[in-house]
């Protein structure tokens, strides 16, 4: 190729991969799936699938307007990227190789999401671009969490038909330190349509067939250590059958379940060890929409909030609701499905988990999880 074809080449090549919008999102898509981005915190903003009607839904939680996210009070991380590391830490304290580290307490008396310059605040660089995928990275500091060493992290989000990839990759050069990511993704599969509906999240069924065992938790949403099975009919059974989110509601114990003053679910699940590989593990779905969402992935455990403390305030975006009411989201109006290991393992090392969450110098942390979308009746 000549060198002045080759620059009309190079062009046309750039031209045709997708730049983002007058608001920053970057649009990808794949076959009856599209998806939007900004790089705030790695964020999914839009999703958008086709009901059982054909009717395309934007089935996650965002705000219309892409400058609210850096600046909103409540923060909840809709469809982010959390880091170095994702949930809670207890005490805001945890010892790693005879040092002990002092983290900012910003949940109660516990750190959440690892404080101050987490991932899920800061703008990750765009690193490639296609029609069907995203790359985002960043750099994180030694001690911008109070943890040390520096690390690198970079996730890829792509599409094929009818299923979101997701794939978090990450090194700690200098240190050992720390790693749990998640896609924190904040799902209302009837996007918020449902005439008959409240907007509560109750009617969607959830199934986890593989996570027989609950990571029993304090009154602010701590694990205290104890990994009980969960029974048959159990208020966390959503692995002997899908069930209804609401299922358990009439539990004594459903009221405070997720902490003090928090009904339905804030929690931790661990996957059996020796569940197939490429297993589906979670399957959310809702009737009224007939969207379903099939989970894998590579992680051991989930943590699932249904959303107990929106506090009706915050509205959904105009891909959404009904046309002439009102965008409110009430309480239990959402579930958040965060694929990751088990919630502050630091200060657990009974649970045997320091392959899984600490990385050094030569060591790779590999997340990996895929959705994939069809209706209930196919
Ligand atoms: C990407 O999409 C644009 C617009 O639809 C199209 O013109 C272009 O050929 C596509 N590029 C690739 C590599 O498929
Ligand atoms: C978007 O949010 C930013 C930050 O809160 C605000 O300054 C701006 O006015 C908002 N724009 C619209 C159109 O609401
Ligand atoms: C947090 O501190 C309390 C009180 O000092 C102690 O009982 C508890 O075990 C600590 N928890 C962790 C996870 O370090
Ligand atoms: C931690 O301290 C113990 C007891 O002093 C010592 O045996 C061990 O080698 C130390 N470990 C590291 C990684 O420094
Ligand atoms: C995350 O970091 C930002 C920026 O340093 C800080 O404002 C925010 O409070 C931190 N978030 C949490 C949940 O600690
Ligand atoms: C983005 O890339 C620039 C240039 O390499 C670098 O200076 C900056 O720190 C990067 N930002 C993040 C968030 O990693
Ligand atoms: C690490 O960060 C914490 C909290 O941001 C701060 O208190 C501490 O002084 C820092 N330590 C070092 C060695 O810079
Ligand atoms: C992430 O790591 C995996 C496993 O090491 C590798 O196969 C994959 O190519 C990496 N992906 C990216 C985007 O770097
Ligand atoms: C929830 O499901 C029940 C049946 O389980 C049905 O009677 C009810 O109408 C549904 N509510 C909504 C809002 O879809
Ligand atoms: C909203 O609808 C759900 C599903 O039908 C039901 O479980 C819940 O009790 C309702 N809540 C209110 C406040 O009506
Ligand atoms: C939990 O279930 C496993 C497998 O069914 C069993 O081996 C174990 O003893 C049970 N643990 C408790 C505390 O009941
Ligand atoms: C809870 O109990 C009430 C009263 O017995 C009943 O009407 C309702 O259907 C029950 N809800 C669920 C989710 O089982």
């Amino acid at each position: 190729m000549k060198y002045a074809q080759y620059l009309v080449a190079a062009a046309t090549a750039v031209a045709a991969v997708p730049s983002p919008g007058a608001d920053g999102r970057y649009t990808i898509q794949a076959p009856g799936i599209r998806a939007q981005f900004i790089p705030y915190a790695a964020t999914l903003t839009n999703l958008f699938v086709k009901d059982k009607n054909g009717i395309e839904r934007d089935i996650v939680l965002g705000y219309d307007n892409t400058s609210f996210y850096p600046v909103d009070p409540g923060h909840p991380v809709y469809n982010a990227v959390p880091g170095r590391y994702a949930n809670r830490i207890g005490n805001g304290t945890f010892t790693l190789d005879n040092v002990t580290y002092n983290l900012v307490k910003n949940d109660g008396p516990n750190t959440l999401h690892s404080g101050p310059n987490n991932w899920s605040y800061r703008v990750w660089n765009v690193t490639d671009v296609t029609n069907s995928s995203i790359s985002f990275h960043l750099s994180d500091p030694s001690n911008s969490t109070g943890m040390p060493g520096r690390v690198e992290v970079s996730v890829t989000y792509s599409l094929e038909p009818n299923k979101w990839n997701i794939e978090i990759n990450a090194t700690s050069p200098e240190h050992r330190t720390p790693i749990q990511a998640t896609q924190h993704t904040y799902f209302q599969l009837d996007a918020f349509a449902n005439p008959s509906n409240n907007r509560t999240i109750w009617n969607h069924t959830l199934h986890l067939p593989y996570a027989k065992r609950a990571m029993i938790a304090d009154q602010n949403a701590l694990p205290t250590g104890v990994i009980a099975n969960i029974s048959k009919n159990g208020i966390d059974d959503f692995w002997t059958a899908p069930h209804k989110l609401d299922f358990a509601s009439n539990h004594s114990d459903f009221e405070n379940h997720c902490g003090t003053g928090c009904h339905g679910y804030n929690g931790n699940l661990a996957f059996d060890n020796d569940r197939p590989k490429g297993a589906v593990v979670a399957t959310l779905a809702s009737a009224w929409s007939g969207i379903k969402a099939d989970l894998r992935t590579n992680q051991d455990a989930i943590v699932i909030y249904t959303c107990n403390w929106n506090d009706g305030k915050t509205e959904f975006k105009s891909t959404q609701g009904i046309a002439g009411q009102d965008k409110f989201i009430p309480r239990d109006g959402c579930i958040a499905i965060e694929a990751q290991d088990y919630v502050d393992a630091v200060n657990h090392p009974e649970w045997g988990r320091e392959k899984k969450q600490i990385f050094g110098p030569g060591d790779k942390y590999h997340w990996q999880s895929s959705w994939t979308f069809g209706t209930l009746d196919s």
